[in-house]
């Protein structure tokens, strides 16, 4: 076996991570090799080439560990092996060799605050009597209430439901309870045992050792928990599977949590130019800030521009917050208007033609800003989100809430790559995992390709020219007077200027010449047209 740093990405540069742009791949959507209608390790390996086309620094890959697939792989039973239905360890070695010798670096899910119920250390607790060192590995409370039948507290899943499941006790009396934030099949760790710690430095480093350039820390607001678990002020009734938090809420940011982060820094930092970002769900500046202590994660994602409308002072004071929460801290902000749990901006920001213009300006204002930026697998092309039908809905989210909240698969419907008709080259098979629209023949890639007006297009030209041109170069922002419903900043130092107007009129350009535009611009080039942004310099 090579040394762990021969297999490691060259380079001098040790936080090459400050304004990569990464490019998420839900692996199960990304690309299918096997034939089996899921994506999987050698798929992504097989359109790699793609990748370094479109111009990404890095990969994030989504869960691939093994799983019963409950929650599409967050929910892992072995972390430190790959699940059949994505490969093996051979197939992911040769994935990250094969990045690397391209220069795309791959950060890698890490998921601390649960395991599957079918973990063998799940197993064992639910084999083994209340109080035995199996069950200290899980949160077990005994119930309230007659009999204990009760859940010990009025927390409730994300998922919707309580966040309480009951053993049955195989003697007869009240079976204990165990917590999970999630689904059931997704038992919450202890963090207060010492083996929880010492598994998760292990897993750590089984894949630090192995190359990866670091990890994405799934509810890295989660993990510790408050002392006697408090009840909540306002139990939340029914899942959306997303994680915000508007009240003070006991399940998440307990201050326990960043011990844990110093932990995984400690670890990190004994490998050169590695990176630890963290899915932070905390609204509050000062809360987030915390987390990217210089003795905690390198970066944080915050969630403001992504939940922000599609409208100019919207989306000015996202980013305003987020650079507010990450002054006097070593992390740059980081930015993303989508993942694998978010509607997709083109249907967010109304659909249809509208919402295609009004993504396609956001993902100019994204990539405009300094720092790192993450694009959702799919944005590139301009993909709405999907319409299933019932019978092809397997999010938790969707039995969980009672069948209310339709779930998160619509943006996880396979990409399509080629060809008029499903499964546009994603598959060899037509039965893929979730149903592809008869639809989407001309938002193949194939077909984007070569159109110069083409959203792909827009993102290889907008990616090239963040990378290449010495207009992006600085951290600080200054912002310009701008009419009513539009908005324009500068990047201080390289000098680069973006507008937006998200209003429903065209309004003057600000001056300077015009590096890229999100749509049309009118042919004496004076106008901004709505639901379009501009690049100048
Ligand atoms: C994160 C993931 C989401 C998953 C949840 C539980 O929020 O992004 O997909 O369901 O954690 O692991």
């Amino acid at each position: 076996m090579r040394r762990a740093d021969d297999r490691h990405l060259a380079s001098g540069d040790e936080t090459w991570w400050r304004d990569a742009a990464f490019y998420q791949v839900y692996v199960r959507s990304f690309a299918d090799a096997s034939g089996d209608g899921v994506g999987d390790l050698e798929g992504v390996r097989s359109r790699l080439g793609y990748l370094e086309l479109l111009g990404v620094d890095a990969l994030w890959l989504t869960p691939f560990f093994r799983s019963p697939m409950v929650d599409h792989g967050y929910d892992i039973s072995d972390p430190r092996d790959v699940d059949p239905l994505f490969g093996d360890l051979d197939v992911f070695d040769r994935l990250l060799a094969d990045a690397h010798q391209r220069g795309l670096r791959i950060i890698i899910d890490l998921v601390p605050n649960h395991t599957s119920n079918q973990h063998e250390w799940f197993q064992a607790a639910v084999a083994t009597p209340p109080g035995s060192p199996e069950r200290a590995r899980y949160i077990f409370r005994d119930g309230c209430g007659f009999g204990g039948s009760q859940p010990p507290n009025n927390w409730t899943s994300t998922f919707g439901g309580p966040a309480w499941s009951q053993l049955r006790s195989s003697t007869g009396d009240a079976g204990q309870w165990y917590l999970h934030l999630f689904a059931p099949e997704q038992p919450d760790l202890n963090w207060e045992n010492p083996e929880v710690v010492a598994d998760l430095e292990r897993t750590l480093r089984f894949w630090l050792d192995r190359g990866v350039d670091g990890f994405r820390i799934d509810v890295a607001h989660g993990m510790a928990k408050p002392a006697g678990l408090p009840d909540m002020p306002q139990p939340i009734a029914t899942g959306s599977g997303l994680l915000q938090i508007d009240i003070a809420d006991p399940r998440f940011d307990a201050d326990g949590v960043h011990d844990i982060h110093r932990m995984i820094r400690k670890v990190l930092d004994e490998y050169p130019a590695r990176v630890a970002v963290g899915e932070i769900w905390v609204s509050d500046d000062l809360a987030f800030a915390r987390y990217v202590r210089p003795d905690e994660l390198h970066i944080g994602f915050n969630f403001r521009l992504l939940e922000a409308t599609f409208e100019a002072d919207r989306v000015r004071e996202a980013i305003e917050h987020s650079l507010m929460a990450v002054q006097g801290s070593p992390a740059p902000a980081t930015w993303t208007i989508s993942n694998h749990d978010a509607v997709r901006p083109v249907t967010r920001y109304g659909g249809g033609e509208a919402g295609l213009k009004r993504a396609r300006a956001m993902t100019l204002v994204e990539l405009a800003l300094p720092g790192p930026v993450y694009l959702y697998n799919g944005d590139e092309l301009g993909l709405p989100n999907a319409e299933l039908p019932d019978w092809a809905l397997q999010d938790p989210v969707w039995r969980r809430s009672g069948f209310t909240h339709r779930g998160r698969e619509g943006c996880r419907v396979p990409l399509p790559w080629e060809g008029g008709t499903p499964p546009y080259g994603f598959s060899p098979t037509p039965g893929t995992w979730l149903p592809m629209p008869p639809d989407w023949a001309d938002y193949a890639v194939e077909a984007q390709l070569e159109d110069p007006g083409s959203t792909l297009s827009l993102c290889r030209q907008a990616l090239e020219l963040r990378k290449g041109h010495n207009a992006f170069t600085g951290s600080e922002l200054e912002w310009f007077g701008a009419p009513p419903g539009c908005l324009a900043f500068r990047r201080k130092a390289g000098g680069l200027i973006c507008g937006l107007n998200t209003s429903s009129t065209a309004v003057s350009l600000p001056p300077g010449e015009v590096l890229l535009a999100s749509g049309p611009l009118p042919p004496n080039g004076e106008a901004l047209p709505p639901d379009t942004a501009v690049w100048l310099v």
